[in-house]
Order: C-alpha cells, then sequence, then structure tokens
C-alpha cells in the first residue's frame, strides 16, 4: 500500500547499506588494530604455526611409513617382525608434546597477563558497556552520555595514547563483549563486573558481535566501534551533551510523549524517561538501528516501529498500537533526534 513511500526508503536503505559496507572491513582476527588484539594474534599464529608442524611431521611420517613399507607383491604373506617397547621412542613422543604444550601455554600465559596487567593511565577514557537482550548500552559516566550499539572512542597514536577501559555488565543474561580487531572476548555476566581494554590504532568502523548465546536473537546482537580522531571524539562528545528541550509547540513531539514508548525509551530534557531500551536522545546521531542490523533512516525507522516483532521476534520492543498518522508524526519526531 505504501509502495510510493516505501519504495525511495528501499532505495536510501540500499545506498546506505553500500556504504555500511565498506566500514565492515575491520573485524579480522588477523588484522589487529590495538594491543590486545595483536598480542592474541600473535599466540594464535603461533599456535597455528606449532599445530601445522606437527600435522605435516606426522602426516609426512605415516605417509612415508605406508609408501615405502606396505605390501608389494612378492612379499611373505607372514606376519611382519613385532617390535615391543623402546625406551627412545616413548621419551620421544612423551617429551616432545610435552614441551609443545608447555611452549603453548607459556606464551598464552605471557599474553593473558600481558593485556589483564596493563596499568590504565588516568586520562583513559572510561565506558560502561551494559549487555541487554539484544542490545548494547554504553554509558560514558565521565562525560554523561549514554549511547547504544555504537560505541565511540578516541585514536590512540604513538604520539597521543590514549586508552579506553571498558567496564563491562549485563542487564539480564551472559553475553560476550568481542570486537575481533580490536581485543579478545571477554564474558559480560550478571552480577559481575569485568573489565577490558582498547586502544585502536587507525580511525574508522570495526564490527563486532555478542560472542556468548544469550537467546534467539544473540546473531541479532552486533555491536559497531567508532574509532574518531582525537578531534572528531571531541564534536562527537559535544553533540551528545547538547539537551533536547522539550516544546510544547511541537505536535510531534507531544505525539511521541502520548505514547507507551517513554516507559521504555529516555529523551533528555523530556518526560520520556524509560531505561528499559536504548537512549534515544540523539537517536539519529547512530548509523544503525535495531543493534547495527539495518540503516538508521526514517523508512527503517518506520517499519521497525510498526511491527518489532516482524525484524527481531522475541525482542522486547512491544507493538504499539499507533495509526498511521501517529505513526509517521512519532517518525518525524524521532529524526530530528540528532
Ligand atoms: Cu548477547 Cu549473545
Amino acid at each position: 500500500m505504501n509502495l510510493t513511500l516505501r519504495l525511495p526508503g528501499s532505495f536510501l536503505a540500499i545506498a546506505t547499506m553500500a556504504s555500511a559496507q565498506t566500514m565492515h572491513d575491520r573485524s579480522d582476527i588477523f588484522q589487529p588494530l590495538a594491543t590486545p588484539a595483536r598480542l592474541v594474534s600473535e599466540v594464535s599464529t603461533l599456535t597455528i604455526v606449532i599445530c601445522l608442524s606437527v600435522f605435516v611431521v606426522v602426516a609426512s611420517l605415516l605417509a612415508y611409513a605406508v609408501i615405502r613399507f606396505g605390501w608389494r607383491e612378492g612379499d611373505s604373506a607372514n606376519e611382519p617382525p613385532q617390535v615391543y617397547g623402546s625406551n627412545q621412542v616413548e621419551i620421544a613422543w612423551t617429551v616432545i608434546p610435552i614441551l609443545i604444550v608447555f611452549v603453548l601455554s607459556m606464551a598464552t600465559a605471557r599474553i593473558t597477563s600481558a593485556v589483564q596487567n596493563q596499568k590504565i593511565p588516568k586520562d583513559a577514557l572510561y565506558v560502561t558497556v551494559i549487555g541487554h537482550q539484544w542490545w548494547w548500552e554504553f554509558q560514558y559516566p565521565d562525560l554523561k552520555i549514554t549511547t547504544a550499539n555504537e560505541l565511540h572512542v578516541p585514536l590512540s597514536t604513538i604520539a597521543l595514547p590514549k586508552l579506553t577501559s571498558l567496564t563491562l555488565k549485563s542487564a539480564d543474561v551472559s553475553h560476550g563483549f568481542w570486537v575481533p580487531s580490536l581485543a579478545g572476548k571477554t564474558d559480560v555476566i550478571p552480577n559481575r563486573t569485568n573489565n577490558m581494554w582498547i586502544d585502536p590504532q587507525e580511525t574508522g568502523t570495526y564490527l563486532g558481535n555478542c560472542s556468548e548465546y544469550c537467546g534467539t536473537q544473540h546473531a541479532k546482537m552486533e555491536v559497531r566501534v567508532v574509532v574518531d580522531t582525537p578531534e572528531d571524539f571531541q564534536k562527537w562528545v559535544k553533540q551528545q551533551q547538547a539537551q533536547t528541550a522539550a516544546a510544547p509547540a511541537d505536535v510531534n513531539q507531544q505525539a511521541f510523549l502520548g505514547t507507551p514508548c517513554i516507559v521504555c525509551h529516555t529523551v533528555n530534557g523530556t518526560s520520556a524517561m524509560g531505561t528499559v531500551g536504548p537512549d534515544l536522545t540523539h537517536l539519529m546521531s547512530r548509523a544503525t538501528l535495531i543493534a547495527a542490523e539495518i540503516p538508521n533512516n526514517a523508512a527503517n525507522l518506520r517499519d521497525w516501529i510498526k511491527d518489532p516483532q516482524h525484524m527481531k521476534p522475541g525482542n522486547k520492543m512491544p507493538t504499539v498500537p499507533m495509526t498511521d498518522a501517529q505513526l509517521d508524526q512519532v517518525v518525524a519526531y524521532l529524526v530530528t533526534l540528532k
């Protein structure tokens, strides 16, 4: 029915997705762009090299034995001479694996302690990450910012190191915070606080995902980390700190504030003060919706609000009964939240 309205929307969606796709290139454990990820990558590479060498040696010996000593035409049909017990061989195949395991566990222990024992400098940026079914909440306690699904952090360079310290908490079940190019996985566990840190060395958008099964929409719990230059980060902070004024004359705002949406969502400076769902104060500053699943634009926003269970079945957002006109007003208001 809304063909004329939906068509430009979907073209826009495709265009935005195309540009969003190029931003998804940073999610490779073998392309580490922060110290914790680099250490994980080093120990992974070492493990792979050692395991591959073991495989090559064992497979070559096996192939050699099969080819060289296999049964041939004219061989006797009797059993070959049986050999029982050889101290040298048994010592060799006991000691070598123990040495390999020892080297691998030492290397793992070294990188684990290097990541865990990192001193967090005083000027670090502190962010509290809260896992929800199925989205991420980011609170910047020192900056008084709350946002969702897109974590903005400053670039860290040798000349200007800037570490971001993440405090991980869960609002419901166990989740896992994993952005492969930045750091290893860290569990996000109810009633427990975990910590990790990152020092991203390239600007851009990094893609990650919840790494622990947390319910039906676990796969749709993506996270995007946007690494900004220090100047861009300051700009972002200013924008996020700007207040939304209550505007009694704005009919669209009044329409929104009249919906049950405000029970779960916050728009700073208005009567919307819910904390169950993502903070909407600067909704349009985010590039994506539904935990980084679809591009954030008016058409997708409208589709999402109209029937949240269709796009992400089982999520906590109910369908709020609204007429098309009311829905248009609510969307018209939401797109002003920049
Ligand atoms: Cu959250 Cu899986």
